[in-house]
Order: structure tokens, then C-alpha cells, then sequence
């Protein structure tokens, strides 16, 4: 069983995805994590995130290390993530170990559940549930907000609604690979809905999905 989990940033799909694959025993992979530890690591050699020639050479040879490194959820990383992954080199290096991940989830897991903006679309179509989360961009920035807040960064709520909409914009409007839904995701707007009221709809889909024919 695979499910794949697309939409724009701070929609909640990690934490959606989380909870499914908590819920069903599956393995779960954050594959923007994948995309910002590549923007990291142009960043950290001094490189541009634009430039095909660094960004490429860094995905070719990724070190995973990187995914628990705490500069990976900065904004700088994620800014830097959306510039590389417009670069279809770099989505192309990135492309095998996604889809290795669901078709063989680590550990023999029943499932994989991964997260991202081109798995319904690009890196799963076969996948066996499709959401594509989304809600408003301000709602969205009061989420980062809340999360930088928490974590005792003083943020500008100005400055994080402005990188959103940038990241939204790039992601939606490039060639390769556009963030989009499928077209047989089911939509959930969670602008007005909570966590457990997502959480909720998304496990009735997948239980219908897994019973017998
Ligand atoms: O956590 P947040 O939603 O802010 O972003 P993320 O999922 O960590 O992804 C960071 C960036 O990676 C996104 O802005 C996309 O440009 C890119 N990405 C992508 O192009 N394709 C994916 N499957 C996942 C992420
Ligand atoms: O993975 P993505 O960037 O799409 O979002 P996330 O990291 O799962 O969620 C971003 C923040 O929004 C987290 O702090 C969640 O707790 C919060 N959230 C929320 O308040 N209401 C929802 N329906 C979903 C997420």
C-alpha cells in the first residue's frame, strides 16, 4: 500500500503523513527533507542553489547525514530546497531512492507513506491513495509562525508570508514536475480543519482502500 501525500509548504502533510503511518505500521518518507538537505548542502560549499552544476554534483553523491542536521527546517534551507529542486537534474538524482523507498519500505513494512509535491503526480502514480493538502498561504505563515515561535526564534510574520508565497510560486509554475494535484487525489482544504479532523478523513479513505474488493 502506498500513499502519497502532496501540497503546498506548511499544509500539514507531515504530520498527516506521520499519523498514517503510525496508525498502519508503514514506513514514512519526507521527501522535501530530501530537496533541503541537497539546498543545504549547496549552501554549506558556498554555492548558488540556482546553479545546475553545483546542486546536480551535490544530489549525485547525497549525504544522508544531512537529514538530521538542525539547520535543515531553517527557511534559508527551504528557499534554497525550492530553487534546486526546479532543476531537473537534481529531481532526476532523487527520483530511484523515492521510489526504492515505496516500493520496498525499510524494515518489510506493509506500507510507505511519503510526503512532497510530485508523488501523486511524478513519483507514485500507482500510488494506492492520493491527498493533496492544502489551505490559504496567511493560515499556512500563522502555522510556520507558531512552529518558529515555539522554538524560540522571534519571527516576522511579514517576512515568513512572503517566503511561502515565493516557495508556492516557484513550485507551482515550474516545468519539471509542478506542484499540483493529481488527477485522482482527493482535496482537503485544512484551512478551517484541524489536525484530527484531517487525520480522520485521510484513515477512512485508506481503510476503504485496503479492504477486500
Ligand atoms: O516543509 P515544507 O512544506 O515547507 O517544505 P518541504 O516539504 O520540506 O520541501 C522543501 C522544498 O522542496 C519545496 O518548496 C519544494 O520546492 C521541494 N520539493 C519538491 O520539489 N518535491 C518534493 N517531492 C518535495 C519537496
Ligand atoms: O509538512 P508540511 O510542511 O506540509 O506541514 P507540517 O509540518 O505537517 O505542519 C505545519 C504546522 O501546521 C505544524 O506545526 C502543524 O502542527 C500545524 N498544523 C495545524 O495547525 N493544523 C493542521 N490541520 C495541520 C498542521
Amino acid at each position: 500500500m502506498i500513499i502519497a501525500i502532496d501540497g503546498p509548504a506548511a499544509a500539514g502533510k507531515g504530520t498527516l503523513a506521520r499519523r498514517l503511518a503510525d496508525e498502519f505500521g508503514f514506513a514514512y518518507l519526507d521527501t522535501g527533507g530530501l530537496y533541503r538537505a541537497v539546498g543545504l548542502s549547496v549552501l554549506r560549499v558556498g554555492g548558488n542553489p540556482a546553479d545546475a552544476g553545483v546542486a546536480e554534483a551535490q544530489s549525485k553523491s547525497l549525504d544522508l547525514a544531512l537529514l538530521s542536521d538542525p539547520e535543515l527546517r531553517a527557511e534559508a534551507t527551504g528557499n534554497a530546497a525550492s530553487k534546486v529542486a526546479a532543476l531537473p537534474g537534481v529531481r532526476a538524482n532523487l527520483l530511484d531512492f523515492q521510489r526504492n523507498f515505496a516500493a520496498n519500505p525499510p524494515e518489510g513494512r506493509p506500507g510507505a507513506v511519503l510526503d512532497g509535491r510530485d508523488i501523486g503526480t511524478v513519483v507514485c502514480p500507482g500510488a494506492d491513495v492520493k491527498l493533496f493538502v492544502t489551505a490559504s498561504a496567511e493560515v499556512r505563515a500563522k502555522r510556520r509562525f507558531k512552529e518558529l515561535e515555539e522554538r524560540g526564534v522571534e519571527p516576522d510574520f511579514g517576512v515568513i508570508l512572503a517566503d511561502v508565497r515565493e516557495r508556492d510560486e516557484r513550485d507551482m509554475n515550474r516545468e519539471d514536475a509542478p506542484l499540483k494535484p493529481a488527477e485522482d487525489a482527493l482535496l482537503l482544504d485544512t484551512s478551517n480543519l484541524d489536525i484530527d479532523a484531517v487525520f480522520l478523513r485521510a484513515a477512512a479513505l485508506v481503510k476503504e482502500r485496503m479492504a477486500p474488493q
